[in-house]
């Protein structure tokens, strides 16, 4: 049977700073989907969950990639939860709705959004990441490490299923006329993958195909809020969609990928780098509105229906790890502002520090 997995996520208001939705705003979102895409038949089945302050949805369904009338279901039903966001006096409330009316697609209207149709599998499992406070870039290194070094996934050698590797779709996110993308193989577009993904502002995977199957094995999503608004608006927030087992990673190799805690654009204001911490589902933000953090519900589904998530970061190895990774980022917050414990000036120009650069230019002067 082909099915359609749809993971679209949004900020649309949270308590007390960019901490965490309410309870209230996530009763609303999910009635709101029950009421009128599960009960109307339009979705077969769904999840609701948050990452800090954004709310994912996934929807399983039969209508394809792209379709009007369910992007229609998770526009409305973030709008009615944004409307208990503003009269629960939330912050930001509505923040990553950045249009007035929906035009026939979410994309380009603020939320985040995978989406794959598939072939289901008798076993078909996958897993939705969702992150909070960084940019879609932040899973451009787990990807390469899954899907392409055995390093990190020993399966690449060991598994007869992707012995042929895969093809990785790359997006440059800065060409804002249109999608501008580039195909690569691997193994052998090896290097160059690497020279591209090394740049996480710029270069963001956007899809990854079995190149033995010709089966998608992951959506990600590549929305950059300030190519839409046109100043910082809250970060890209990203969700990914990722296939596993059998001709795609196990589900353990891609969560391996996930144990370096790299360093990502993000944190405070959006303005810093830090490091990406694996947390449980339904975990909000705290220390320096982060560190950026990334949760991961894994399922299996079956015609369209879904299982419950296993929550793939709850066990006591995380435990662990998550106590480095705060070390990580108690380590480069102690230097404050200086070098790469910032953005680049390029990355914080529609910030309020290009209005203070301005004030400074006159009083340089040339000494003679
Ligand atoms: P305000 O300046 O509105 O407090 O916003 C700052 C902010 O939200 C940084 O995360
Ligand atoms: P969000 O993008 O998660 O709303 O965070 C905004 C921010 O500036 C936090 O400091
Ligand atoms: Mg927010
Ligand atoms: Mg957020």
């Amino acid at each position: 049977m082909k099915v359609t997995l749809s993971a679209i996520k949004a900020d649309i208001g949270s308590i007390g700073g960019h901490i965490k939705p309410s309870k209230k705003i996530l009763e609303t979102v999910e009635n709101f989907v029950r009421e009128e895409g599960l009960k109307k038949g339009l979705i077969i089945d769904f999840y609701i969950g948050y990452t800090g302050d954004d709310i994912a949805l996934l929807f399983t369904h039969e209508n394809g990639v792209g379709n009007e009338e369910v992007h229609e279901l998770s526009w409305n039903a973030f709008m009615a939860g944004a409307e208990v966001a503003k009269q629960q006096g939330l912050y930001g409330a509505g923040q990553d709705l950045l249009k007035d009316a929906f035009s026939g697609n979410v994309r380009g209207l603020g939320p985040g959004i995978a989406e794959m149709e598939i072939e289901e599998r008798p076993n078909e499992a996958f897993v939705v990441f969702a992150a909070d406070k960084t940019e879609p870039g932040a899973f451009n290194l787990p990807l390469y490490l899954a899907f392409a070094d055995p390093m990190y996934n020993s399966g690449l050698i060991l598994s007869p299923h992707m012995a042929k590797g895969f093809t990785f779709t790359v997006m440059d996110v800065e060409h804002v006329e249109c999608d501008r993308v580039i195909e690569l193989h691997v193994p052998e577009d090896l290097y160059n993958l690497a020279a591209l993904l090394r740049d996480n502002g710029r270069y963001v995977v956007a899809k990854i195909t079995s190149r033995k199957s010709g089966e998608q094995a992951v959506a990600a999503s590549t929305t950059r809020l300030r190519n839409i608004a046109g100043k910082y608006v809250g970060k890209d927030d990203p969700i990914m969609i990722v296939r596993v087992q059998k001709e795609f990673p196990a589900t353990g190799e891609m969560l391996s990928a996930f144990s370096i805690g790299h360093y990502v654009a993000g944190f405070m204001r959006g303005s810093h780098n830090g490091p990406l911490m694996p947390v449980k589902l339904n975990t909000p933000t705290s220390f320096f509105d982060g560190p950026p953090i990334v949760s991961g519900a894994a399922f299996c589904v079956k015609e369209g229906k879904l299982t419950e998530p296993a929550d793939v970061f709850d066990h006591p190895f995380w435990e662990w790890m998550r106590n480095i990774i705060s070390w990580k980022a108690f380590e480069i917050r102690r230097q404050g502002f200086s070098g790469p414990a910032m953005l680049p000036y390029h990355d914080l120009e529609y910030g309020g520090i290009v209005e203070r650069l301005k004030e400074v230019k006159d009083r340089f002067y040339d000494r003679k």
